[in-house]
C-alpha cells in the first residue's frame, strides 16, 4: 500500500468529468469545495459498473438483501458493531434518510438541534420538513472540537423532538468520542429526543482517532437513534444514489418501517450495485486513500505553516474536509469570495456551516499532493 498505487489524473483530465466539482468553476479556477474526491474510482465499483452498463443494466434496484449484508458484515468487520437481521433499509441517498425519517418524527413548529459549524444541508433538512432549527454549537477548547453537552441540555430541556448528530462531523473532520456520545445518548433519553446520528464519512476515519458508532454506546443511545450510512464519500459515489438508514430497537425501528414502499425504488441500481462492491472488495483501495488523505493533511499543515502562517487550522481525524480560520487575515466574514477572486480557487464559504463560522473557509483534499500544494501557494500569492 502506499500514495505511489494511487495514481490521481493530471488537472486536464479531471476537467472532463462532468459532476458538480467539475462544472460549476471557469477553467482557471481550482475547484476544493464540493465533497467530491479527485481519485480514480476503486476497481472493483469500477468492474460491476461497466459490467451493468455492458450488458444495459439500468433499470430499477431489485428487492435484495445485497446491499444491507454488504453494509452488516463491512460494519462488523470494521468496528465491531453487530447491526440486527431487518434494521437495515434502504434509501436513495443519506438527505433523503434523513429528512424522510424527520417526517416521521416531527411536526410543523417542532425543533430540532443541530450543532454548528455543521454541514450547511443539516439546516435545510430541518426546514424541508417544516421544523424550527435549534443551534447547540459545538465547542472548541484547547484540545479540539467537541460536543457541547451543556448547550446541547439547554436545547433539549427547552424543548426539542431531535438531534442531527454528525459523526464523523462535517465540516472540521471531527470524531466524536464514546464518552461523549453515551452523554448524548443519556441526555437524548431523559428529555425523549431522537438522534439521527450523520455518519456518512466514517469509513474515512484516519490513522489516530477510532469510529464509534451510535447505535453501539447504549440501550439508551439504541432507544432514541437513528443512523445513515453510504459508501457515497469513501468511495465517491454520491451520483449513483444509494444509502442505508439503522436501527437497533424496535422503537426507532416502528418509524423507519413507515418510510414510503417506494423507497427502494428510488434507490440508484447502480449505486446499489457499486456499494456492494465498495463495502465488500474495495478495502485495499480505501487503505490507498486513507494514506494519501493522511499525507495531504500533514501536507497542509507544512504548507500552512511556511506559507500561511495566520490561518489556523486542526488537523481532521477523518475524512478530506479541512476548516480553515482565515480571520487574522482581514478577509470579511466571507474569506472565499476574496480567494476566488484574488486565487482563482474555490472553497466553501465558512458562514454557510453556521454564524459561528464567519472568516473560516472549508478546504477539500481530496486531491493530489500538487493541487493542495498549487491551491496554497495560490492563496498565498494574493494575501
Ligand atoms: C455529513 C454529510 N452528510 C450527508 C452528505 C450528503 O450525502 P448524500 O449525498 O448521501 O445525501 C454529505 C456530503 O458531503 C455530508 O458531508
Amino acid at each position: 500500500m502506499g500514495m505511489e498505487h494511487l495514481s490521481i489524473d493530471p488537472l486536464t483530465e479531471l476537467r472532463r468529468r462532468r459532476s458538480a466539482k467539475w462544472r460549476t468553476f471557469p477553467e482557471d479556477v481550482l475547484p476544493l469545495p464540493v465533497a467530491e474526491m479527485d481519485f480514480p474510482l476503486a476497481e472493483p465499483v469500477a468492474k460491476v459498473l461497466r459490467e451493468a452498463i455492458d450488458r444495459s443494466d439500468t433499470g430499477y434496484a431489485a428487492p435484495t438483501p445485497d446491499l444491507a449484508e454488504a453494509v452488516r458484515n463491512y460494519a462488523w468487520r470494521s468496528w465491531r458493531w453487530g447491526i440486527g437481521d431487518g434494521c437495515i433499509r434502504t434509501v436513495a441517498d443519506v438527505g433523503i434518510g434523513i429528512v424522510e425519517v424527520l417526517r416521521r418524527i416531527v411536526g410543523a413548529g417542532d425543533r430540532v438541534v443541530i450543532s454548528p459549524p455543521v454541514y450547511e444541508p443539516f439546516s435545510w433538512w430541518v426546514r424541508e420538513v417544516g421544523a424550527h432549527v435549534v443551534e447547540a454549537p459545538l465547542a472548541e477548547g484547547p484540545g479540539g472540537w467537541r460536543l457541547d453537552l451543556d448547550a446541547l441540555e439547554r436545547a433539549f430541556s427547552a424543548g426539542a423532538t431531535a438531534y442531527l448528530l454528525c459523526n464523523p462531523h462535517n465540516p472540521m473532520g471531527l470524531v466524536h468520542g464514546r464518552d461523549d456520545l453515551k452523554a448524548l445518548a443519556d441526555l437524548a433519553d431523559k428529555y425523549g429526543v431522537h438522534v439521527l446520528s450523520d455518519e456518512i464519512h466514517a469509513p474515512l476515519v484516519l490513522p489516530g482517532a477510532e469510529f464509534v458508532p451510535f447505535l453501539s454506546v447504549s440501550d439508551e443511545a439504541r432507544r432514541r437513534g437513528f443512523a445513515f450510512l453510504s459508501a457515497s464519500k469513501g468511495w465517491n459515489l454520491a451520483g449513483l444514489k444509494a444509502a442505508a438508514v439503522i436501527t437497533a430497537d424496535p422503537a426507532p425501528k416502528r418509524y423507519v418501517d413507515r418510510l414510503p414502499p417506494h423507497s427502494l425504488y428510488r434507490t440508484g441500481h447502480l449505486g446499489v450495485l457499486a456499494t456492494v462492491a465498495a463495502f465488500n472488495d474495495s478495502g485495499p483501495w480505501l487503505a490507498d486513500v486513507m494514506d494519501t488523505l493522511d499525507h495531504n493533511r500533514r501536507l497542509l499543515d507544512d504548507l500552512l505553516t511556511e506559507l500561511l502562517p495566520a490561518v489556523r487550522y486542526r488537523m481532521p481525524q477523518a475524512g478530506f474536509l479541512a476548516w480553515l480560520d482565515f480571520r487574522a487575515l482581514g478577509w470579511g466574514d466571507d474569506p472565499s469570495a476574496h480567494i476566488l477572486d484574488a486565487a482563482r480557487v474555490a472553497l466553501n464559504a465558512g458562514h454557510r456551516y453556521g454564524t459561528s463560522g464567519n472568516g473560516w473557509a472549508r478546504l477539500n483534499f481530496g486531491c493530489s499532493p500538487q493541487t493542495l500544494t498549487e491551491a496554497i501557494t495560490r492563496i498565498a500569492a494574493a494575501s
